[in-house]
């Protein structure tokens, strides 16, 4: 159970996590959809593959783990020896929520002549039973490497699955899952944004749905996202995704405009996840404090979902912001 805050007023919770990441030995680590002073705080923010490798080549005696609880149990998968804490262990996903470990063996089981590829955002279950696990940086390049005449299931984002099965003209079996965050995005509140910024180039994420990539001039992972908008000629970009990631952005390149894409109501504070947003400063305090809570995971259970991550770190390897699903 997530440990509330107790009454923090009149900390400095800035310099008390300072000094426990010191005390600690610890190593802060955030995605990019994680509050502005999450990141703010963190000694690496980054997407989904490079958090992985981060985690896994630390020497740090502890990972605090600031992103969904997936992202932690990776960091747990790959470092068992550190202490792995998450500032709220109900920060999920609405992908792994999707994806239940027995429903997903008797849809392997239905289909033994397929492999299954799977994206990194499912429980630590689903990877043991899963064969390559890819994020969306890694997807393209672990894809291209299989056979074409390997048979595929992809779960459970089925928008990621659809993206790369049109972009390579690939059939595969896709696990019906979403990202809540994702899937709320407004093709009708987006064309209108397009109307009034017509110079304005649209970056989504591929957890997006095919009527709103299909706008897009730029489709990649959060860290593809970033690097376009560094790259860019644009003074001005719309940007498809959790809208945290545009703090980066503001950091990275300040002359820029960047507008998030809006929900069904036109305001694109919708599409910020619930999950990523339980995460807070005074969590991360008690959760350095304390070490709690903690991410512990069934040795046989770590090492049968090793596999599959090993496999994605060794097909992967060399391909952040070269083998990203980039230009479409
Ligand atoms: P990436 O940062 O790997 O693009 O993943 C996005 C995401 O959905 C994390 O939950
Ligand atoms: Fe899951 Fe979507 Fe939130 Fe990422 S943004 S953690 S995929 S619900």
């Amino acid at each position: 159970m997530t440990a509330m805050p107790a009454n923090l007023s009149g900390l400095d919770l800035r310099a008390e996590i300072e000094r426990l990441r010191k005390e600690r030995n610890a190593v802060i680590l955030a995605h990019y959809y994680q509050r502005p002073e999450l990141q703010d705080i963190a000694d690496f923010v980054g997407d989904s593959l490079e958090l992985s490798r981060k985690a896994a080549e630390t020497d740090a005696d502890v990972i605090a783990f600031c992103g969904v609880k997936f992202m932690a149990e990776t960091a747990k998968i790959l470092s068992p020896e550190k202490i792995v804490v998450l500032p709220d262990m109900e920060a999920g996903c609405s992908l792994e929520d999707s994806c239940p470990p027995e429903k997903f063996a008797a849809f392997r089981a239905a289909h033994p002549d397929h492999i299954a590829l799977t994206y990194i955002n499912c429980s630590t279950e689903v990877k043991a039973l899963s064969d390559i696990i890819v994020t969306s940086s890694s997807a393209e390049t672990i894809l291209q490497q299989i056979p074409a005449d390997q048979k595929i299931i992809f779960g459970p984002d089925r928008h990621l699955g659809g993206y790369l099965s049109r972009k390579f003209g690939r059939e595969m079996l896709l696990w019906p899952g979403v990202c809540i965050v994702h899937e709320a995005f407004s093709e009708t509140e987006l064309l209108k944004l397009k109307a009034q910024h017509p110079t304005a180039p649209i970056a989504a994420h591929p957890e997006c749905p095919p009527h709103i990539v299909d706008h897009a001039d730029y489709v990649g992972s959060t860290s593809g996202i970033l690097n376009y908008a560094k790259t860019v000629e644009a003074d001005t970009l719309i940007v498809a995704t959790e809208p945290h990631i545009i703090h980066q952005m503001q950091l990275a390149i300040p002359n820029k405009t960047f507008i998030g894409a809006p929900g069904a109501d036109g305001n694109c504070n919708c599409n910020i996840c619930p999950y990523m947003a339980l995460n807070t400063m005074e969590k991360l305090y008690i959760a350095l404090r304390d070490l709690e809570p903690r991410v512990e995971i069934d040795e046989q259970l770590r090492l049968d979902a090793k596999r599959s991550l090993d496999r994605m770190l060794d097909m992967a390897s060399g391909t952040v912001g070269k083998g990203d699903l980039g230009s479409r």
